[in-house]
């Protein structure tokens, strides 16, 4: 079964692309380097062993999305990662946000239906739930008021993907809400490469424990939570990948939304101290004002995705701890 991958050299797509081949698919890449390095597909050659096509596209233009579906012809399904993603950025450059995400979206499906292919998994996240005042998240909630244009955007094409299925039932669609990815693959070779100084909890650990940045700021310890800090569902990546090929083999027919979490909430000075035991580090932190935006705790009640996917979390936050730090030492040689 021949899948394409958008976003395939991402972080997310990129270890998802290891697992389907891992499975026997027949994977094909669309991605414009816009996050992501060339050098990855050799890589994800090297962990596989098997050559992958790759379409330097933007899928901004259609004639290019009309071009991979012509000249691959037996494509039967389509996991659709491509996309901006930095939630700061998209506070500040909307516009850039709304048509990247939204224009190669529709384009993709236009396409999909000229060339009927009707299997769409779609790389949501749980940003889609937005302020509810809820700890735990469960996909009957329905989404909330997102907090950022970037997650405005994740809530939209949702709801395009549903307006979609319901004019044309023969579609097949999974929304696939993440939680915290992060982790990396445990062979060191791929991982995650934010550009310029990282916004996210783990990638800055990365910086700081390896030297390049020298102090962890934490946004705030006084909320209502275990220790007084943020509290998150952080999901190994890998796992992540993972619940991608489980999604492409179980999923009933029909549109069907899975959260894919861990369904335990850490803190972020229990991340801090797991980091720093496992690899046997001091990482240089400290206290710092709330960012704004922020909610104090939030986690997955993910039996949905075990009881119809037969998916859940395999890796633990030690394994998330040692597998970033031993990806990031990698980076240095
Ligand atoms: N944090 C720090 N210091 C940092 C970075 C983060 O203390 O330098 C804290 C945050 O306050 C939060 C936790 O670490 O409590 C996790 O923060 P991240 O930035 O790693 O992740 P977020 O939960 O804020 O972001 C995630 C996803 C986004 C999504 C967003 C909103 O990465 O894609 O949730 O739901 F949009």
């Amino acid at each position: 079964m021949k899948i394409l991958v958008t976003g395939g050299l991402g972080f997310i797509g990129s270890h998802t692309v290891v697992e389907l081949l891992n499975s026997n698919y027949d994977v094909i890449i669309a991605d414009n380097l816009y996050n992501s390095k060339e050098e990855v597909l050799e890589k994800l050659e090297k962990i596989a062993g098997k050559k992958i096509k790759l379409y330097k596209y933007d899928l901004k233009d259609k004639s290019k999305v009309d071009k991979i579906f012509e000249t691959e012809k037996d494509i039967e399904a389509v996991i659709h990662f491509a996309g901006y993603k930095a939630v700061g950025e998209s506070v500040k450059k909307p516009l850039m946000y709304y048509s990247n995400n939204l224009i190669s979206t529709t384009n993709l499906l236009e396409v999909m239906q000229k060339y009927n292919v009707r299997k769409f998994i779609f790389s949501s996240s749980a940003t889609v739930y937005g302020d509810n005042g809820e700890i735990k998240y469960v996909e009957t909630m329905g989404r909330g008021e997102t907090t950022s244009p970037y997650g405005t955007t994740k809530a939209m094409i949702e709801k395009i993907l549903e307006d979609l299925y319901f004019s044309d039932n023969s579609w097949n669609i999974t929304l696939l809400r993440y939680f915290n990815p992060v982790g990396a693959h445990e062979s060191g070779l791929i991982g995650e490469e934010p550009n310029g100084i990282p916004n996210n909890l783990m990638p800055y650990v990365m910086k700081v424990a390896s030297g390049k940045l020298e102090t962890l700021s934490i946004f705030g310890n006084d909320y209502p939570t275990i220790d007084g800090t943020g509290v998150r569902d952080y999901i190994h990546v890998v796992d992540l990948a993972k619940g991608h090929v489980k999604a492409l083999q179980n999923a009933p027919d029909g549109l069907n939304t899975y959260n894919l979490g861990s369904g335990k909430g850490v803190s972020v000075l229990e991340l801090i101290t797991t980091f720093e035991k496992v690899n046997n580090i001091k990482l240089n932190y400290k206290i710092v004002d709330r960012r704004p935006g922020d909610l104090p705790e939030y986690f997955a009640d993910a039996t949905k995705a075990l009881k119809e996917l037969n998916w859940k979390t395999e890796k633990t936050i030690e394994d998330i701890c040692r597998d970033s730090w031993n990806y990031e030492k990698n980076l240095e040689k």
